[in-house]
């Protein structure tokens, strides 16, 4: 009998190259499709020529065609740290908004089930802390950030609109900071950014005055309940991350201890619109998928750095 095959937008990403592990882990044909806007083939280089392994190179907000039978897509294309989608809004906006109606109408057409990758960044600088995915978010659609914001807003709204017009089966998950081996060393965001500097004996550059909150979830977590929340029955979005919170001074003291390094910190003005505090509420994850994150942040870490160690330092 032939396997399950299952479309992964964004496959040779961060995400999407661990989500590609793991459904192959699980039996399935999988169907990597991506641009490489922001991804990379070494991602994936494992996987290439496994039987149950294909790479498309094509860019979703195009068209999207995948032959024979698809049992699930995962919408996970999209310019994902600020750096990258300040650099290609527009590409930003259409992979969000044109990307996700061709993914929901080659789902519709397969009878498929979707699940798409949006973020915590639908909550904008929130004004209700932690976030509950009840809370609409403070969101400024027309400040720089904004591109991605509404992006990741329209594309839950357009899926919304699949599900309850056309009965489509629909996924949601609100996915928080993230990190793990094969981030991209310099894509911006902090975590990378001070494991770099800290390997290289630089000082470890924070915005502001450090005293912003963020949460990070080791990815396997990430992944696990990414899984679940595909195969239950829950329509409405769910965060999946982990709650446990640092200010961006803790982190870094915590990395260049991790890493032994003697770098110092030093400090940046505060980018517009940064979010001063994030922080998800797992409360509804834990219900309805019976998942919570099982890695702490150190545990994470540990090869995190190891990957990073062989990028900075060979
Ligand atoms: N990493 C996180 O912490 C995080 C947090 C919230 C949401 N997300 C979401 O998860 C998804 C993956 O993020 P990531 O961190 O792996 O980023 P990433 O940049 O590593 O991966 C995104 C992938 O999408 C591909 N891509 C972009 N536009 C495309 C297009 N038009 N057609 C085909 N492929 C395209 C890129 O080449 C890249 O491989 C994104 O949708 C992002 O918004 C990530």
């Amino acid at each position: 009998m032939s396997k399950q095959k299952v479309l992964i937008t964004g496959g040779a990403g961060f995400l999407g190259s661990h989500l590609c592990d793991r459904f192959i882990k699980e039996g399935f044909h999988v169907v990597a499709m991506d641009n490489l806007l922001t991804g990379d083939i070494a991602n994936i280089e494992h996987l290439m020529g496994h039987p149950d392994f294909e790479f498309q190179h094509h860019d979703v907000s195009k068209y999207v065609h995948v032959s024979g039978d698809l049992k699930y897509i995962l919408h996970f294309a999209s310019p994902a740290s600020p750096i990258d989608y300040l650099k290609m809004p527009i590409q930003t906006m259409k992979v969000g908004s044109l990307g996700t109606l061709n993914c929901l109408g080659l789902a519709k057409d397969k009878g498929a089930r979707m699940l798409i990758a949006s973020t915590s960044e639908v909550y904008g600088d929130p004004l209700v802390h932690p976030q509950k995915e009840d809370y609409w978010g403070n969101v400024n659609p027309v400040g720089p950030r904004g591109v991605y914001d509404e992006a990741k807003r329209f594309q839950e709204a357009l899926t919304m609109a699949y599900h309850t017009f056309h009965g489509l089966e629909t996924r949601i998950v609100r996915i928080f900071n993230t990190f793990g081996p094969r981030m991209r060393l310099d894509d911006g965001r902090v975590l990378p950014a001070f494991i770099s500097q800290a390997l290289r004996g630089e000082d470890l550059t924070a915005f502001g005055d450090g005293s912003q909150t963020r949460s990070f979830t080791y990815v396997d977590d990430l992944v696990e309940g990414i899984y679940r929340l595909l195969l239950s029955d829950y329509a409405q979005p769910v965060n999946i991350g982990n709650p446990q919170e640092i200010t961006i001074n803790e982190f870094a003291e915590e990395i260049i201890r991790l890493t032994g390094s003697s770098s110092k910190i030093s400090y940046n003005p505060l980018p517009k619109d940064d979010p001063k505090q994030r922080k998800p509420d797992i409360t509804l994850a834990k219900e309805v998928l019976n998942w919570e994150p099982k890695y702490t942040r150190a545990e994470g870490l540990e090869p995190t750095l190891e990957y990073f160690k062989k990028k900075v330092l060979g």
